[in-house]
C-alpha cells in the first residue's frame, strides 16, 4: 500500500508542476489526458488497488480522489491563468491596426444595375449645380398630367397607360383624379412651386408607372427628370448640359443629336439620340450590323425640350420673363444601353446568375 500511496503523491505532485509550466491549453490538455485520462496514470493507481488486502482500499480510494479533485481544480487554475495572460500580452503587444482590410465572413453583396444607372446618373447633374427632388408615386392628376400641359380629354394621354387609384379626373372631365404617377415631369411642378421663384435647378429621380408589359417596358420603371428654369435660359444650355450629361455617362467619345419631337410640357420639344455606346457608333460590331443600335449608328436615349409656357404659368412663374430646360430619361433603358442587355425584365427577375454579371 505505500507504494500505490506514494505513486499518488508523486502523480499529484509532478501535475502540479506540470501546470505551473503550462504554457498554453494544449500543455494542459495533454496533462489532463496523460492523468486523469482512461489510460493515465490516476487509472493505472487505481487498477492496482486490486491487489490490496481488503481493508487497505478505503485509504487508497479516497487518497486517489482527493488526487483527482486536486488536479482537476489544478488544471481549472492553469486554464484561468493562461487566458489572464494572454489578454495582458495582448493589452501590452501593438495596439489593433484598425486601418487593416477587414476579413471578410460572407460574401458582399453590390448595388443592382438600375440603382447604379440611377445614382450615376444623378450624381452626374449634382455636379454641374442640380438639386435633388422626390415626390409622390401616388399622383393627383392636376399634377402628373394637367399643370403640365396634358388635359383631361387630350389625345395626349394615350401616350401614357396610366393606373387610376381614382379616375374623377378623366370621368368628371374636371379636377381631384389619383393615379400612379406614369413619369417624373410632376416632380417639375413641385419643386418650381416649393421654390416659389427662379432659379430652380433639379434633377428628379423616381419609380413611375404604366399599364406596359414587354421586352422594353415593365409596369414599373424608373426614370430621372432634370429641369432648369431661369432668366435667359435657351436651347443651347439645354444642348451643352446634354452633351455633357452623355459624355460623363456613356464616355468621353460620345456625340449626340436631337430630332424634333412632340412632348405637351415642352416647346419645342426634341428627342436626343446619343452615338451607339455598343459600335462606337459606326452601326458595326465585328463586320455585321450593330444588334444594339440596329445598324443606325444611334440609340434614342430621352426626351426633353424648351419648358412650355403654360407650364411656367401654372407654377406662377412670368413666362415672358422666365424659361428654361426639361429632360426626362427611362434609367433601365440607360442601364440597357451602358451594359448591352436587351431585355428590361431580367432587371426584376432578381436572378443572381444575372444580377451577379455586373
Ligand atoms: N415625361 C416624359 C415621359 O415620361 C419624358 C420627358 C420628355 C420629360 C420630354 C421631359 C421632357 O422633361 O422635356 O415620356
Amino acid at each position: 500500500m505505500p507504494d500505490l500511496l506514494a505513486q499518488l503523491e508523486s502523480l499529484a505532485e509532478g501535475a502540479r508542476r506540470a501546470v505551473e509550466a503550462a504554457r498554453d491549453e494544449r500543455a494542459l490538455e495533454d496533462l489532463r489526458v496523460r492523468t486523469l485520462g482512461k489510460k493515465g496514470e490516476l487509472s493505472a493507481v487505481l487498477r492496482g488497488m486490486g491487489q490490496l488486502p481488503p481493508e487497505e482500499r478505503p485509504k487508497v480510494g479516497e487518497v486517489a480522489n482527493r488526487v483527482r479533485d486536486e488536479v482537476e481544480t489544478l488544471l481549472a487554475r492553469g486554464q484561468e491563468r493562461i487566458a489572464r495572460e494572454r489578454l495582458e500580452a495582448d493589452l501590452q503587444g501593438p495596439p489593433i491596426d484598425v486601418t487593416l482590410p477587414g476579413r471578410r465572413l460572407l460574401p458582399r453583396g453590390h448595388r443592382h444595375p438600375v440603382s447604379r444607372a440611377m445614382e450615376d446618373i444623378t450624381s452626374i447633374f449634382v455636379r454641374l449645380g442640380y438639386e435633388v427632388a422626390a415626390g409622390p408615386e401616388i399622383e393627383h392628376d392636376w399634377f402628373n398630367f394637367e399643370a403640365l400641359n396634358i388635359p383631361p380629354d387630350h389625345p395626349a394621354r394615350d401616350m401614357q397607360d396610366t393606373f387610376y387609384v381614382d379616375d374623377a379626373g378623366l370621368r368628371g372631365g374636371g379636377k381631384g383624379g389619383v393615379l400612379l404617377r406614369t413619369h417624373t415631369s410632376p416632380i417639375q411642378i413641385r419643386a418650381m412651386k416649393r421654390a416659389g421663384r427662379p432659379p430652380v435647378r433639379v434633377v428628379a429621380p423616381g419609380r413611375v408607372y404604366r399599364s406596359d408589359y414587354d421586352q422594353t417596358h415593365s409596369p414599373m420603371f424608373h426614370q430621372v427628370e432634370g429641369f432648369a428654369v431661369d432668366q435667359g435660359i435657351t436651347f443651347a444650355d439645354l444642348r451643352g448640359t446634354l452633351a455633357a450629361f452623355a459624355r460623363a455617362f456613356f464616355g468621353p467619345e460620345t456625340r449626340t443629336r436631337f430630332r424634333p419631337s412632340y412632348f405637351p410640357f415642352v416647346e419645342p420639344g426634341a428627342e436626343v439620340d446619343v452615338s451607339c455606346s455598343i459600335c462606337g457608333g459606326t452601326g458595326q460590331k465585328e463586320g455585321r450590323r450593330c444588334g444594339a443600335c440596329k445598324g443606325t449608328g444611334w440609340l434614342e436615349v430621352l426626351g426633353a425640350g424648351m419648358v412650355h409656357p403654360k407650364v411656367l404659368e401654372n407654377v406662377g412663374f412670368e413666362p415672358g420673363k422666365v424659361t428654361g430646360f426639361a429632360f426626362g430619361m427611362g434609367v433601365e433603358r440607360m442601364a440597357m444601353l451602358r451594359h448591352g442587355i436587351d431585355d428590361l425584365r431580367l432587371f426584376f427577375d432578381n436572378d443572381l446568375r444575372f444580377l451577379e454579371q455586373f
